[in-house]
């Protein structure tokens, strides 16, 4: 099992700037554990995805491994999922394996160009994921890809497998209207707590991995996370001690550095969890990606001395998978030969690890979590635990943490600019914005 250190938080080990089990008291962790259980919100279905049925998803999975590409169409909680798990999991993927796997998320023009230069759109299936079914990006570049099909006489319905709402949307709309290959997300399951849905595991199921095995970390990490004793429950702790970071110490921001290539897209997809689950309401914690041992060479140095408002989040592993050592070469230079005989693991975990004591000397707070080896079970076990805490800090908060009204505004002025219906006032607004700038030199 995955363990968590959060001695570095508490004020025996980081003085003034740590907690004390009083301070853990002060929080009603029992409500908490209530609330998740009563399911207070819809959008907590994700706890159920462990249990699902995923037998649609596996014979999807079949007829994707089949082709040599496949390109994954969704942006936000539909792309950085598949992103971490593909990393992960297999790493250098597109260098070793077939089907090569694309994630177009961003609408950089210039990406779809080159991915289209690439890849045979014969020999390739074409994931489009949006839960809402409207996301103009996503929407954007289906729309792209209907058409190259299209002028390629291929037909869309051994092209396309379209992963959406179970009813609603216009995605949903044209898997009706067309015969399309789809799958669905369940009803309540919203975009960044969606990676052990159909979102995440056609693509792992396409490429050989195991959803079981993902799906399984995931079950026995929520038996630890309802626990209602406080100190035994690590999402609990996490929460409370994050919340408490904020609240009592000035902890606004929340750095994650895993020390693992493998797990840098895991990173973004924390960031994005984060950032729209708590960011509401003048409240919340902001989100910080990083990578050990390079961002040791990068930003340590401001986590140790600039400003004290950061807790930072290590995750280690105990098996990197290779047993790769460091020859005893140039013997008679003190500098290097002391390096000789040690494993490149061995080095990076000793990083890892000075990194906290470096920290915790002075002052400054961290977590550790340590994963036993980065592979479905333990990866499952990291997406599950993060999300099921990230609920508890936001009901912490006392906002809801599955929505995210804060980005509203900004669709619906592009919508009002792109010439949807019922946007003529944004285009407006919009336009009169741009009149107004002053102040471009
Ligand atoms: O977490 C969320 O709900 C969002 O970030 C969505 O994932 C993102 O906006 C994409 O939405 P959709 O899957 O509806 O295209």
């Amino acid at each position: 099992m995955i363990t968590f250190d959060f001695s570095n938080i508490m004020a025996d080990s980081i003085g003034k700037n740590g907690l004390t089990e009083k301070d853990f008291f002060s929080v009603d962790t029992k409500k908490i554990i209530e609330e998740i259980k009563s399911r207070r919100f819809k959008e907590l279905e994700f706890l159920d995805l462990p249990e699902m049925d995923i037998s649609d998803i596996k014979k999807a999975g079949k007829y994707a491994c089949n082709f040599d590409n496949f390109l994954l169409l969704g942006i936000g909680g539909s792309a950085l999922g598949p992103r971490s798990i593909i990393e992960a999991l297999s790493p250098f993927h597109n260098y070793k394996k077939k089907p090569k796997v694309f994630i177009y998320d961003n609408i950089d023009p210039l990406t779809i160009e080159s991915i289209l230069e690439i890849i045979d759109l014969e020999k390739s299936i074409i994931n489009v994921i949006t839960k809402s079914g409207s996301t103009a990006e996503t929407i954007a570049s289906f729309m792209i890809l209907w058409k190259k099909l299209e002028e390629k006489s291929l037909n869309p319905k051994k092209h396309f497998i379209i992963t959406t709402d179970p009813q609603k949307g216009n995605l949903r709309r044209i898997v009706d209207e067309y015969g399309l290959m789809s799958l669905s997300i369940p009803e309540g399951v919203v975009g960044r707590y969606s990676v052990l849905s159909s979102v995440g595991l056609l693509l792992a199921e396409a490429i050989g991995l195991s959803s079981e095995d993902m799906l399984l970390g995931a079950k026995d990490m929520y038996a630890k996370c309802i626990i209602t004793d406080l100190f035994k429950n690590p999402a609990l702790i996490f929460s409370a001690a994050l919340f408490l970071m904020q609240q009592l110490k000035g902890k606004n921001i929340t750095v994650i550095m895993p020390y693992a290539d493998r797990l840098k897209p895991f990173s973004d997809w924390f960031c994005q969890l984060l950032a729209e689950s708590l960011g509401k309401e003048g409240k919340g914690l902001t989100p910080y990606p990083s990578l050990g041992t390079t961002d040791q060479h990068s930003q340590l140095q401001l986590w140790m001395e600039g400003p004290e408002d950061k807790v930072v989040i290590f995750i280690s592993t105990d098996d990197y998978g290779s047993p790769i050592e460091i020859p005893h070469v140039f013997q008679e230079i003190e500098g290097l030969s002391y390096l000789s005989g040690h494993s490149l693991s061995e080095l990076i975990k000793i990083e890892q690890e000075a990194s906290e004591i470096a920290l915790a000397k002075n002052n400054r707070p961290s977590i550790t979590i340590r994963i036993p080896k980065i592979d479905a079970y333990h990866l499952g076990q990291l997406f599950y635990f993060f999300e099921i805490t990230t609920v508890m800090t936001g009901f912490l908060y006392g906002i809801n943490p599955f929505d995210q009204p804060g980005v509203e505004e900004g669709k619906n002025l592009t919508y009002g600019m792109m010439g949807k219906k019922g946007y003529k006032e944004k285009k407006e607004e919009f336009e009169n914005y741009r009149k107004r700038r002053r102040f471009e030199i």
